[in-house]
This record gives structure tokens, sequence and C-alpha cells, in this order.
């Protein structure tokens, strides 16, 4: 069975592991997954976890600032992928960025990325900008906008 909820101390070590599975190089470290969910104590930052028989299958990390929302961060274990797991987290997250007043949330994603790319297509989001070399490796980020 799957449930959201927001991340706690004790999911730390599952998505460090998970950071460094999904993102290698550009992977967060134990300590920056640590800061996120603390800052995400505070009002402006949201970090929440999918969960699956009580085990973290996906995440999500946003920041909501003034009219904007940051998406930082949505990845899902490969074997529980095409699942809809990040759909209801990116809906989570909509509904979180809403109630703070935002007007639209944004978010970078590497230029190859085909599957983020078609993910956040299929959720209206529209590519506004691409920051050349921004992912270790050289990789460039297309900068994506969705209007709430
Ligand atoms: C991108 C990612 C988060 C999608 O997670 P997911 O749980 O598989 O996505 P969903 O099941 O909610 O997919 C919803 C829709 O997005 C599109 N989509 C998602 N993954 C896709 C893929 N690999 N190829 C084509 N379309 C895809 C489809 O339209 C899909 O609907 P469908 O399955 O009914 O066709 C996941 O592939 C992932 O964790 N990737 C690595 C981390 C990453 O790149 N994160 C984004 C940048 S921060």
């Amino acid at each position: 069975m799957t449930a959201l909820r927001v991340a706690q101390l004790g999911d730390l070590d599952q998505i460090a592991s998970l950071e460094v599975e999904i993102f290698g190089a550009n992977a967060w470290s134990h300590a920056a997954v640590l800061a996120e969910c603390s800052a995400a104590a505070g009002s402006s930052r949201h970090f929440i976890v999918a969960t699956r028989d009580g085990l973290v299958a996906g995440y999500a990390v946003m920041m909501c600032a003034g009219d904007t929302a940051d998406i930082l961060r949505i990845a899902v274990r490969r074997e529980h992928r095409r699942e809809r797991r990040a759909s209801a987290l990116l809906a989570a997250l909509v509904d979180i960025a809403r109630s703070h007043g935002c007007r639209r949330i944004v978010l970078e994603v590497g230029a190859d990325n085909s599957a983020a790319l078609r993910f956040y297509a299929a959720w209206g989001f529209a590519d506004i900008h691409r920051r050349r070399g921004y992912y270790a490796g050289g990789v460039d980020a297309l900068v994506l906008n969705k209007p709430l």
C-alpha cells in the first residue's frame, strides 16, 4: 500500500542511499538530506515521502518563496516507477504551493533526462530556459515552469 507523509529522521538513510542510486555524481550527501529534512520543519520548505509497505518508495522536496515554488527533488525507486507515485507526490506539492499562495512552480531538470521531461510535460510544465553545464559532467539543465 502507498501513502504520502512528511519525511522523518528515520527515513534519511533510505533517502541518502536512493540519492546515490538515482542521482550519482549529483546526489545530495547524507548531511544535505538531513539539512533539507531539518529545514522542512520550518514553513517554506516541504519534504514528503511516498511509502510502500513501510519503506520509502519515493520522495519530493520543494521550497516556497513569494509567488514561486521551486521543486528541488522528485525521485522514485526504480522498481516502483510508472505506478503514479511521482504523480501523487507532485499533486501534493501543487496543493502545498497553492496553499502558500504561489502562482507558479519551477524546477531544473537535466536536458538528457527524457523520463523526467515526459513526466513534467504530462503535468503541464513548459521549458522556459536552458542553463548550460549546470550538472556534474557538463549536462545542461532545462528550467521548467508550470503556472498555478
Ligand atoms: C521522473 C520520475 C520521478 C517519474 O516517476 P514515476 O513514479 O515513474 O512517474 P508516474 O508513474 O507518476 O508517471 C506519470 C506520467 O509521466 C510520464 N512518464 C513518467 N515516466 C516516464 C518514462 N520513463 N517515459 C515516458 N513517460 C514517462 C507518463 O506520461 C506517465 O503516465 P503513464 O505511466 O500513465 O504513461 C522517475 O522516473 C524518477 O525518479 N527518475 C529519476 C529522478 C529524476 O529524474 N527526477 C526528476 C528530476 S528532479
